[in-house]
Parts: structure tokens; C-alpha cells; sequence
């Protein structure tokens, strides 16, 4: 891409492409409130035609831009969203990866105004994933849109990849990966699926944690018991249960599971000391949440727990009688749904056979005990020194005017190990959403300059991966 040798420092990005992004600002704000719109939840089965849709509407948008091989391709549960704008001869070529799928909603009466209404107010887009990750998604759309408005195209070649299963494991996807490689062909990918650091701090992941979900059923009989007639004669469910649960981990915050901590990579000195350095305040952090007090393995900062360490977290329980008052039974059943994030280089399948066998031998008697995994994903960590790191960092620092810091993130992206293993493909994580965005959650929002600058962001980003090859 032409940029004069004399340009100012302060002119991150070609002035035509700054002109044409000044003046579609809402037409770009517009377009993510309306993708807002669709209520594309891949978890519940309800909203499967929703996601369908989400998908017909970014293939079009694609089609719009002038990218070419355009597919909405169906799997067995939610679509994928392929395109391709190669119009760089010589460059590299670049993936981007994005999820058009969002989380459910509940409790949606915790929601200021209806998740699928979304709206801007306060210098900030709200409504279910207008962060998480959707934004991120137009960001990508608007930057190519500025770049055609300006008579110019992208500086290196890109193929999109967009899921619509990400928030449910992206079982579809991962397998799709390998078998497609020939369409796949690349030199780096970029995935926009994450946050920068407190405080708004622009950040690079450079770690994601691999999780593993499971299911523990604990079955007695076919029916509640009475709890006078029957208590004190048969293995209560809810209990045992709860003996199962509270097993799992140690007063120390250690798993308990043989085994589980077999295959962690240790964080060198280094590492620890570079975690150590990022300005994190540990009250702050407590304070933003909000809750009473921070706890976790021992030994451990805060920050490590949350990138850099495995947790097992129950995620759901439910059993016998919860309404208002009281019912004397012994509940038929127990169960609870639980998961447990990795870090590299822990596998999901290995992880979910010892959870399985564990809670096997630990299973109080006079119950049965059955363990099934719901989905996995592996975790991730790209080397800070990569070029199209480097290159990703240039980029931050040419729009906002300082470096970016290097973070581990304890969110999973399931594909991102995919790419970097499966297909051998170097991954930059440049995600623009603020950590405390409210993903997952309701309210859930997204800074309007965070909207405006990652746009920027990702212009210049394809200058500076073109600038590589050169
Ligand atoms: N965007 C997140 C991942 C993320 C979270 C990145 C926090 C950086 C910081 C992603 O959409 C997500 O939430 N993934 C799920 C994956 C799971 C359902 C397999 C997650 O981490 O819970
Ligand atoms: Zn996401």
C-alpha cells in the first residue's frame, strides 16, 4: 500500500480511508445495530433459524464488498461463512476469523432494554453481541468498505472465515478446518474475538485457556422419595453430589483430579515476572466485579490464575425441590454441569477421561454416577516475537500512539489451537472490545471509539502484514 515517505507520525492510516470511515460513521454504527438485531444464540435450539439468517446476512454483506467465493456453508449444527478478497497479487495472504453466534440472554429482565434491541447511547453500542462479536465483525466489514469508498483494496489478500458456533464449541468448524485446507491456504490468521486490557489498555492475547464441559448425572429412582419414610434408608443424590463436587478441588484451590496437572507447561521466570509487570491492581479489580474478596490457587497472582492456570468451575446444578417453601422429599436426581478451563498443553479428551474416572471411584454408593462430555477445545499460546505479531503491535501503536501490552486471556476460542496446530498457521489475536464489556451478561456493550479505532486498527494492520512480504 502507497503510503508517502513523508507522512506524519500522527496519520495512522491513508487519508482517503480516514475521509471515507469519517463519513460512513453511522452508516457503519447502523450496520452493527441492525447484525444486532438478529438474534443469532447458538446454544439454545430455538434460535438455529436465527442463525441461519446471521449468516445470510454477513454472506451478503461479503458479496456487497466485492468478495469473491462467497458460501454459506451448512453443518450438521450452525453455518460457517466463507469469502475471499484477493485482489493483492504477491502479498500475503491473511485469514480472519470471527463468530457471528452470541450467548443466550437470561436473566433478560437484568437487561436495561430489550438484548435485541440494540442501541447507542453514552458513546457506547449496547445489546447482546454488539462486543462478543459482532462489533468486531463490523470492524472488519467497515475497514474494507472505507478501503473500496477510496477507490483502494485491501494490501494483502484475505479469506474469511466466519462460525456461528463458537459460544457452543465449535464442533463444526473444527473439523471443517482440516478438511479444507486447500481453500485455506495462507500465511498468518487473524482472529478479532477478544479484549484489550484493563482500563482499556490496548492488548495483544498472546494465551487463550482450552476448556473442557462436562456433565455429572447422579440417578436414584424413577421418582422422589419421601424423605421421612425413605430418609435415612437410601443415598440421597443432591448429597452425594455435593460429597462428588467438593471432592474435585482442595482448600488450597488445587484440582484434585489425578493427573490433571500432568501436561501444564510451566510459566518460566520470565513469563512471571512479564505478567508481573502489567499495571494490574488487584482491588480494582475486586471492586469492578463486584464481589467480597479474590480467591484461587495458592500461590499463584491473580493475573496467572486468570491466564496462565487450569480451573474447574461448576457451571450449573440443579436437583429436588427449588420452588418457594418446603417439600419433604428425597430427589430422584442430581446434576451439575461443570467445566474446566486449560492451559497449554493440556488436552480436553485426556482431561474429561480422568475427570470420569475420578468421579467414578469417588461416587458415594447407592447411586448411579454417569459422567458425559458436552465439548472441548484446546488452548492456545502464540509467541510474542512473531512477525505478524510485531506487525499487529505496529498497527495499535500507529492508532492510538503507544504499544500494546501482551496478555493471556482466560477465555477459550476452540479454533485458534485448529489453526495453529491443525493447519501449522501463526495466529494474531487482535480483539478491540474492553474487558469489563459485559460479555456473556446483560447489558452487554461496546465503546464506540473502541468501534472507531480497532476500524483503524485493522486498515492499518493489512499495511504492515504487506509490508512484511516487501
Ligand atoms: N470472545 C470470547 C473469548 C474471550 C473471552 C476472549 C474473554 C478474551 C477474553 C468467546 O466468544 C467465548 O466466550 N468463548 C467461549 C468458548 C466456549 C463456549 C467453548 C468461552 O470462553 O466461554
Ligand atoms: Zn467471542
Amino acid at each position: 500500500m502507497t503510503e508517502s515517505a513523508t507522512a506524519p507520525e500522527t496519520q495512522p492510516i491513508d487519508p482517503a480511508v480516514e475521509a471515507a470511515l469519517q463519513a460512513s460513521a453511522e452508516a457503519r454504527a447502523n450496520t452493527l445495530l441492525e447484525f444486532a438485531r438478529i438474534p443469532s444464540v447458538s446454544a439454545q435450539p430455538e434460535f438455529a433459524e436465527d442463525v441461519a439468517r446471521a449468516a445470510e446476512w454477513l454472506g451478503d454483506r461479503l458479496r456487497t464488498l466485492g468478495a469473491t467465493d462467497v458460501e454459506v456453508i451448512r453443518t450438521a449444527i450452525h453455518p460457517i461463512v466463507y469469502g475471499r478478497i484477493h485482489e493483492a497479487p504477491g502479498a500475503p495472504t491473511v485469514i480472519v476469523y470471527c463468530h457471528f453466534d452470541v450467548q443466550p440472554v437470561d436473566p433478560i429482565d437484568l437487561w436495561e432494554t430489550a438484548p435485541w434491541d440494540p442501541f447507542v447511547r453514552d458513546g457506547r453500542f449496547v445489546g447482546r453481541g454488539v462486543a462478543d462479536d459482532k462489533g468486531q465483525i463490523v470492524m472488519h466489514l467497515g475497514a474494507i468498505e472505507a478501503l473500496r469508498a477510496a477507490g483502494k483494496a485491501p494490501a494483502v489478500n484475505l479469506t474469511f472465515v466466519f462460525e456461528g458456533e463458537e459460544e457452543y464449541g465449535s464442533e463444526s468448524l473444527t473439523a471443517w478446518l482440516p478438511e479444507n485446507r486447500d481453500r485455506l491456504q495462507a500465511d498468518a490468521v487473524v482472529i478479532s474475538d477478544t479484549a484489550y486490557f484493563e482500563g482499556n489498555l490496548p492488548a495483544i492475547t498472546i494465551g487463550l485457556r482450552g476448556i473442557m464441559y462436562a456433565q455429572i448425572d447422579v440417578e436414584l429412582s424413577p421418582v422422589d422419595l419421601h424423605s421421612g419414610q425413605y430418609g435415612g434408608t437410601v443415598q440421597n443424590p443432591a448429597n452425594a453430589l455435593a460429597k462428588i463436587l467438593a471432592s474435585l478441588v482442595g482448600p488450597d484451590g488445587r484440582i484434585r483430579i489425578p493427573g490433571f496437572y500432568d501436561d501444564v507447561v510451566a510459566l518460566t521466570d520470565e513469563e512471571r515476572a512479564a505478567i508481573a509487570a502489567l499495571p494490574f491492581d488487584d482491588e480494582t479489580y475486586r471492586a469492578g466485579i463486584p464481589v467480597e474478596a479474590l480467591v484461587g490457587e495458592a500461590g499463584w497472582s491473580t493475573l496467572e490464575r486468570k491466564g496462565a492456570r487450569p480451573t474447574l468451575d461448576v457451571n450449573g446444578l440443579w436437583s429436588g425441590f427449588v420452588g418457594e417453601g418446603a417439600k419433604t422429599i428425597i430427589p430422584a436426581h442430581a446434576h451439575a454441569k461443570l467445566s474446566t478451563r486449560l492451559v497449554a498443553n493440556q488436552d480436553p479428551a485426556k482431561v474429561f477421561a480422568a475427570l470420569r474416572d475420578f468421579v467414578a471411584e469417588i461416587a458415594p454408593p447407592g447411586v448411579r454416577v454417569t459422567t458425559h462430555y458436552i465439548h472441548g477445545g484446546d488452548p492456545s499460546l502464540t509467541p510474542m516475537d512473531h512477525p505478524a505479531t510485531q506487525a499487529a503491535a505496529r498497527a495499535i501503536e500507529a492508532v492510538y500512539g503507544a504499544p500494546p501490552v501482551y496478555i493471556r486471556e482466560g477465555g477459550s476460542i476452540p479454533v485458534t489451537a485448529v489453526f495453529e496446530n491443525g493447519l501449522g498457521l501463526p495466529v494474531v489475536l487482535a480483539g478491540f472490545c474492553q474487558p469489563s464489556c459485559n460479555a456473556h451478561a446483560p447489558n452487554e456493550w461496546l465503546l464506540v471509539d473502541n468501534f472507531e479505532r480497532g476500524t483503524r486498527v485493522i486498515v492499518r494492520l493489512w499495511d504492515e502484514l504487506a509490508a512484511l512480504r516487501a
